[in-house]
């Protein structure tokens, strides 16, 4: 809330935030609301066929940590710092910049998985701290479109569904289709940009049906209530939740087993990474958590304490390249990419032509 961000340190604001998620999160409480909350109907329903592969993830990892580059001529070229290891010889097809909410995405076509790419950056507006302060507030004041029950938050919401975000996706993976071959489809994102990445394949699941959309996230908060958790895991079975030890961001905002619909509720399936020491051995833990989407014995077994294990997952940096937040820069050797229009305080770079906009020059 601006009125504590303005008085106290971010720093002080998260201890108290701790604090406070203490109180209402130990644990055995939240133990206690998973086993009250029957998760047998989810069960069924998000067990279709899902298997957690640890390859996959390691991979997708690095396209949700590239998004962050702001230097967007080497994104393009994908020849950025990021743009090496597994993803070598992706293709990029689009880049879509929200400059006004600091936001990030692109379409591309990877080499391996054989298949289109679509990847979100989380927000940068202020600090990471600030960011995940606010989060501890948001309502759940939106309407689930076509769900009465499903209930999220409108910030989250429209920041996919009412940005040029969604529209030039959509394009995109037409023209991708068009060009390469009717590919599956991959969802990437980190942080908020998680939360962008399960609105966007939520959308593709319906639009083009379950079977052709994965959805891999990383440290994402909570998005909507138990009915939208419910219809999630019906529409986009093939989905991976990843959190890391600590990270503060996927307890939030916080869950509270006896509110009903009136809180927010993860949908699964969630992968925790952490460590288990046993003697003086570390051993690097993937555990594959139960199908209820709050699974009491992974992340939520421990407190959400850290910033720093929200940064870094299966090794790779997931934060902004540089100090400059929201900042990006357009060299000039983008000849290989037909435009660069401004919608909307929208900045598009893309490999096909965009119709009706006026060309920036550069
Ligand atoms: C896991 O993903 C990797 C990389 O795409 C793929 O090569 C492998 O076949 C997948 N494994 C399974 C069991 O699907
Ligand atoms: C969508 O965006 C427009 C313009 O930015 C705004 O006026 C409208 O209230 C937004 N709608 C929602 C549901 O957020
Ligand atoms: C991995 O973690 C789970 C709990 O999350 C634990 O039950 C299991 O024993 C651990 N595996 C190893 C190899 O330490």
């Amino acid at each position: 809330m601006a009125p504590l961000r303005r008085t106290a340190s971010a720093a002080a604001v998260l201890l108290a935030l701790t604090g406070l998620l203490l109180l209402v999160l130990s644990p055995t409480e939240a133990a206690a609301g998973a086993a009250a909350e029957g998760g047998e109907l989810r069960m069924k329903i998000s067990d279709g066929g899902y298997s957690y592969n640890s390859t996959l993830s390691h991979i997708l990892v690095e396209y949700a940590s590239a998004v962050y580059t702001s230097d967007l001529t080497s994104l393009l070229t994908w020849t950025c710092p990021r743009c090496q290891g597994h993803t070598m010889g992706f293709e990029m097809i689009e880049i879509i910049v929200d400059v006004e909410r600091c936001l990030q995405a692109f379409v591309g076509v990877a080499p391996d998985p054989r298949s289109v790419i679509i990847a979100f950056r989380g927000t940068q507006e202020h600090s990471a701290s600030n960011w995940i302060e606010d989060l501890f507030w948001k309502q759940l004041d939106v309407t689930y479109p076509g769900m009465p029950d499903a209930m999220v938050h409108h910030g989250f919401y429209s920041a996919y569904y009412n940005t040029t975000l969604r529209h030039e996706i959509s394009k995109s993976v037409q023209w991708a289709w068009k060009t390469y071959g009717k590919l599956p489809i991959n969802v990437v994102g980190h942080s908020m940009g998680g939360a962008l990445a399960s609105f966007c394949a939520l959308d593709l699941s319906v639009k083009y049906g379950s079977h052709e959309v994965q959805l891999i996230t990383f440290g994402q908060p909570r998005v909507g209530n138990p009915a939208f958790a419910a219809y999630f895991n019906d529409q986009v079975p093939r989905t991976t939740r990843v959190t890391h030890e600590n990270d503060i961001v996927p307890h939030l905002p916080p869950y509270f087993p006896y509110l009903g619909e009136w809180t927010y509720h993860h949908f699964a399936r969630e992968v925790w990474l952490h460590e288990t020491v046993v003697g003086n051995v570390v051993t690097k833990n993937e555990t594959v958590c139960d199908c209820s989407g709050e699974d009491s014995t992974c992340s939520r077994s421990v407190y959400g304490t850290s910033v720093t294990d929200h940064l870094e997952y299966y090794g790779v940096s997931l934060h902004a390249d540089s100090r400059g937040t929201c900042q990006f820069v357009i060299g000039s050797s983008n000849s290989a990419y037909s435009d660069i229009v401004q919608v909307d305080g929208t900045i598009i770079l893309s490999r096909y032509p965009q119709e009706q906009h006026s060309v920036e020059s550069i």
